[in-house]
């Protein structure tokens, strides 16, 4: 009799803890989380309005240590914010003053080819629209796969290209963020455009104007695939943005891209692509594109 109870109670025992094991935990949806996230950046901020998103690329962040009366928090330590691994990536966010508007700006990003999922890519993007921007910058560097242009122009985008099937919004839909299937047409938007060719032609910057195309990384292209990109209308080459556009597009953020030709697309120079020459040639325009940046941030 004894015998049994005590087998009865292990049998209980192990029933009980391989169902604990098995229950589901359930996890907070997007929107709690992205409205944690933005609460503790509110209440860093002490809930100041932003209107307008920043998002720095490699070598581009310096832009955001001219923000005024700035807040900075380091990604670390926002809820659910990815953290970048590149060390060309500061990983803070700037939130203040520019050019008499109320900017939130990204010096630095994370990338798919870092390993992390397109959906969280777009998180820090999705934690802006829930703090108030409807306008964004976003800015990268890019390999020139248009061979009349050189290393350092810089580049408008005016549309892009995305042959890679993962996309940042696949699964459910979060409808309080925008609706399942959504128009791209318009993302790039016509009157941010003619600020930024005002603020450029006002500097005497030229600036150019053409189609960014994303590819995953790490590695850069091969000069057949580069081939093949300007076949299909591609200006510009690079590893981020897109997914951001995108995102953009679902929750009603107005985006204007700028691409930093740091190099010139593979197979267009006899010599290899590197990274630290890329990073260099931002040195070089840095100047350019601060001017230009701050300008179309006056104007719009
Ligand atoms: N390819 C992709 N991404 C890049 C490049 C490139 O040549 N240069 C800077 N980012």
């Amino acid at each position: 009799m004894r015998k049994i109870s005590v087998l009865t109670v292990l049998v209980i025992a192990i029933v009980m803890l391989a169902s604990c094991a098995t229950k589901p935990v359930s996890q907070p949806s997007l929107i709690e989380r992205l409205d944690e996230a933005a609460s503790y950046i509110s209440s860093r901020t002490g809930g100041k309005d932003v209107e307008v998103g920043l998002i720095l690329g490699s070598g581009l962040g310096g832009l955001g240590d001219e923000v005024e009366d700035a807040v900075i928090i380091r990604y670390e330590d926002i809820p659910y914010f990815p953290v970048s691994t590149v060390e060309s990536h500061a990983g803070q966010l700037v939130i203040g003053t520019l050019e008499g508007k109320s900017v939130i700006c990204m010096q630095g990003r994370v990338h798919y080819y870092e390993g992390y999922e397109m959906a969280q890519l777009v998180f820090p993007l999705q934690v802006m629209r829930r703090l108030g921007v409807r306008t964004v910058i976003i800015t990268n560097s890019a390999g020139c796969v248009n061979a009349d242009w050189e290393e350092g122009s810089l580049m408008m985008i005016t549309d892009h290209i995305k042959l890679t099937t993962d996309n940042p919004l696949r699964g459910p839909n979060t409808d309080e963020l925008g609706e399942r299937f959504f128009d791209m047409s318009t993302v790039y938007d016509k009157d941010l455009q003619d600020v930024a060719r005002e603020a450029a032609s006002s500097l005497g910057i030229d600036l150019k104007e053409g189609i960014y195309m994303f590819f995953a990384g790490p590695n850069f292209e091969t000069p057949a695939e580069i081939r093949a990109a300007r076949l299909l209308g591609a200006d510009a080459v690079g590893m981020s943005t897109v997914p951001e556009v995108i995102a953009a597009a679902h929750c009603g953020i107005k985006v204007l891209g700028i691409s930093c030709m740091t190099n010139m697309a593979a197979g267009i120079l006899d010599k290899p692509i590197d990274h630290l020459e890329v990073i260099e040639v931002t040195n070089w325009v840095r100047e350019e594109f601060r001017a230009l940046v701050r300008t179309i941030l006056r104007n719009i």
